[in-house]
């Protein structure tokens, strides 16, 4: 695996007011005291980012957002710039997750502007890609992640890309308690990392970090991180609970 740091990121979805989510961010800063082998991230709601942050300060849980808009500041409303997530105190920013593809009309093209913000403002992107049922059975997966990660990855310097992360969440997967199979999850990602060689070399694809996403939980954790090429997990729903986040984490 290289020197490639994991990442286990919890993203919170549509879940927690801000009571909350400063209640379970401080349970997980005690949990989580004593990691080393990964590095620890959550994405709460907007609502609740500045809250977290002021919790997990110097603690080893990084901050992320679920999502950005790629203008610094303008008449957008109800959209959040990549400055403000950053002086919120976020890392991170979870960009294309395939529930914003199905329900808020994301494409590849918002994407990759989304991607270009983020890493104009220092935040380190989690590009998410994934196939759904139907793809997988007509065989169309690599034909659709190609496209997720070629377009969505169109036009940038490979320096720019070295903090690129990639989130591999296959759609029938996510929250339905269905994980890929070992062999589905590391066949992908090793594709995933040709892909990245082949667009922009190999110190990239060596240093790109790749997770695994769709029903992560504390039983099946360990087998998906023993894969070679998975360097790390994006967790759903197991990560609103900090003592169930905290198994993962300590995969
Ligand atoms: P679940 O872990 O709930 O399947 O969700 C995965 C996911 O969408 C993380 O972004």
């Amino acid at each position: 695996m290289g020197n490639r740091r994991p990442l286990i990121a919890g993203n919170w979805k549509m879940y927690k007011t801000g009571s909350e989510a400063v209640e379970t961010a401080r349970q997980l800063v005690k949990l989580v005291e004593d990691v080393t082998n990964a590095e620890v991230m959550i994405a709460p709601p907007f609502t609740a980012i500045s809250y977290v942050s002021d919790i997990v300060r110097n603690s080893r849980v990084s901050l992320g957002a679920q999502n950005l808009f790629w203008e610094n500041e303008g008449a957008y409303t109800g959209e959040i710039s990549s400055a403000m997530l950053v002086s919120a105190g976020c890392k991170y920013v979870i960009i294309g997750h395939s529930e914003r593809r199905q329900y808020f009309g994301e494409t590849d093209e918002t994407v990759n502007k989304k991607i270009k913000a983020a890493i104009a403002s220092k935040l380190i992107p989690i590009l998410c890609v994934g196939e759904s049922e139907k793809e997988r059975e007509g065989k169309n997966t690599f034909s659709v992640l190609d496209k997720q990660v070629t377009n969505g990855l169109e036009g940038f310097l490979v320096n720019e890309l070295e903090t690129l992360v990639i989130a591999y969440e296959p759609i029938w997967a996510i929250g339905t308690g269905k994980t890929a199979t070992s062999d589905q999850v590391q066949e992908v990602h090793l594709f995933l990392r040709s892909l990245a060689e082949k667009k922009n070399g190999n110190m990239l694809a060596k240093s790109i970090r790749i997770l695994y996403g769709g029903s992560v939980k504390p039983d099946n954790v360990t087998e998906l991180m023993g894969l070679p090429d998975v360097d790390g997990a994006l967790v759903g729903g197991a990560s609103l609970d900090a003592e169930t986040f905290s198994k993962i984490v300590h995969y």
